[in-house]
């Protein structure tokens, strides 16, 4: 089975690397056929399908996901599309929306809609629904190739725009957007029911994406107005399965190994080192995270472009695994790292 996934263009490296670690965590074996700009598709076993809604609904970085049911190149979609069985996938009603990927594709895609929709509705019989499609069949055009499938759900915009940090009961300047903090938290691989700790929680933005997917949350900060307020944040989302807690990350007094990390200590510009240098406030932070997190386990980390994450690693046997970089503006990227024991 052939399975399109239309990546967002906002950043270059994490789509594929999010999709690639949530198909990790969730133990589907794939293989690549694809990766251009605006366009993924990977090949995986049939049996795996009924795992993709989960697949979906983790994903912060992507647009849609679909399962392909034609695939042409230079030509005869009318004809494969005419003899295809389409009352297998479409019930109700449907809508058609055909996306061009790249700029070299002939076709019209609105006359391509028409075609298409016309073709299913005398196959099926079925009606045209464009605001709430039960079966909603994506199109994409990447120069003479066309694919055509069915939707496997929809990603929703709406809860990264509703749990924007000053929406929550708890706010304070520097909390992370919510769709980086679910890419972090899906770099670790973690999966639902495993431990996930933020040592550096702060208004707990990372740790609400964590709880959204099913992980155990664990959570400390130096400062108890931030215990207390990530705490309010979780309740507000739902999320009641979390251990939160003051504490310094330098010393984590934690009895149990967690599953993984993902975190985004102070930079000391809008949240506090308490006055400690950020270089050796993270490097203690470091060695204080490899005594906790299993030897298999992944921790994601954010650090300002200006600090060497090889010098933040001293003393320990953390390796750096993947890297991106994300421009916030003229004078800070922040570094995305992906570490694991070696
Ligand atoms: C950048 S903020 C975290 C933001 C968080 N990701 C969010 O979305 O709200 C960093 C946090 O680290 C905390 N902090 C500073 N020094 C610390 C230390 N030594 N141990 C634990 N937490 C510390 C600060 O109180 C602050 O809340």
């Amino acid at each position: 089975m052939e399975i399109a996934v239309i990546p967002s263009l906002e950043h270059p490296t994490l789509p594929q690397a999010e999709l690639e670690s949530v198909l990790a965590a969730e133990n589907i074996k794939y293989r690549f056929k694809k990766v251009k700009c605006g366009l993924m598709v990977i090949e995986m076993p049939d049996k795996l399908f009924p795992k993709l809604p989960n697949l979906v609904r983790r994903l912060s970085f992507t647009h849609e996901v679909f399962r392909v049911l034609l695939h042409t190149v230079n030509g005869e979609l009318e004809e494969r599309a005419s003899s295809y069985p389409w009352e297998d996938i479409v019930q109700d009603n449907y809508a058609v929306r055909v996306k061009k990927v790249d700029s070299g594709s002939d076709l019209n895609s609105l006359d391509l809609e028409k075609k298409l929709g016309g073709i299913i509705k005398r196959r099926t019989g079925a009606g045209v629904n464009l605001e709430s499609p039960h079966t909603f069949i994506r199109t994409v055009l990447n120069h003479d190739e066309v694919l055509v499938g069915d939707r496997v759900s929809s990603i929703s915009k709406k809860h990264f725009f509703e749990l924007k940090p000053h929406k929550r009961p708890f706010f304070y300047p520097g909390s992370m957007h919510p769709k980086l903090a679910r890419c972090m938290v899906n770099l670790t691989r973690v999966k639902r029911g495993e431990s996930l700790l933020d040592p550096f929680c702060g208004t707990g933005g990372i740790l609400i994406e964590a709880g959204i997917i099913g992980a155990r949350v664990i959570g400390s900060d130096l400062d108890y107005k931030m215990v207390e307020g990530t705490k309010e944040n979780l309740i507000h989302c739902g999320i009641t399965d979390f251990q939160i807690f003051r504490a310094d990350a330098r010393s984590l007094p934690l009895s149990e190994p967690v599953d993984a990390v993902a975190t985004d200590p102070p930079y000391g510009i809008s949240a506090s080192t308490g006055g400690e240098k950020s270089q050796d406030l993270y490097q203690q932070s470091m060695v204080s995270i490899a005594q906790i997190i299993k030897e298999d386990g992944r921790v994601c980390i954010a650090t300002p472009h200006y600090l060497d994450i090889q010098e933040v690693l001293e003393g320990t046997n953390f390796e750096v695994i993947e890297q991106h970089h994300i421009r916030m503006h003229k004078s800070l990227t922040r570094v995305i790292s992906v570490l694991k024991l070696a």
